[in-house]
């Protein structure tokens, strides 16, 4: 009887809960605003132009898969795109570029004055063919 009594006018035993879930929300939601995927960013910044059939000027997604991931970071960063490319961080424009394109921006990034390769081949057989 006594026991019941005192869990009830203790407050203090739950709020103390209900903080600690607020804490772990309030810690996850920055994380996630800060790191928006291609398709938030997309959705976020691109879909009111680039996904409207009225549009017609602007290159539907299908299209711009076509490009290169350079090709959609220089628009964003220097060309036509640069209105809407100056409200992203440089982190969300690399994010976009490679979301879009389907490829990743890195790869084709080529480095023109370095000469490392050995003159001989290695003879080697074709190990890494895709089917
Ligand atoms: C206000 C409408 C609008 C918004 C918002 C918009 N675009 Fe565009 N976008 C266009 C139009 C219109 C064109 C075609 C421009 C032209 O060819 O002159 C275009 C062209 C492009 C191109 C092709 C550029 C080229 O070099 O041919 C890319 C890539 C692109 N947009 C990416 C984006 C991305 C990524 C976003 C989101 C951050 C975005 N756009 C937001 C209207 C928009």
């Amino acid at each position: 009887m006594e026991q019941a009594h005192d869990t009830i006018m203790n407050p203090l035993h739950y709020s103390g809960k209900s903080l600690g879930l607020c804490a772990v929300l309030f810690c996850a939601l920055p994380l996630a605003a800060q790191n928006p995927d291609g398709t938030t960013l997309y959705q976020q910044k691109c879909v009111k132009c680039h996904s409207d059939p009225a549009e017609k000027r602007a290159p539907t997604p299908a299209a711009m898969r076509m490009m290169s991931a350079e090709r959609i970071l220089r628009s964003l960063e220097s060309g036509v795109m640069m209105p809407q490319g100056l409200q992203l961080t440089p982190a969300e424009r690399r994010t976009l570029a490679e979301y879009l394109s389907g490829k990743p921006l890195d790869q084709v990034a080529p480095k023109p004055k370095r000469k490392k390769r050995p003159l001989k081949k290695p003879a080697e057989p074709a190990t890494s063919s895709k089917n």
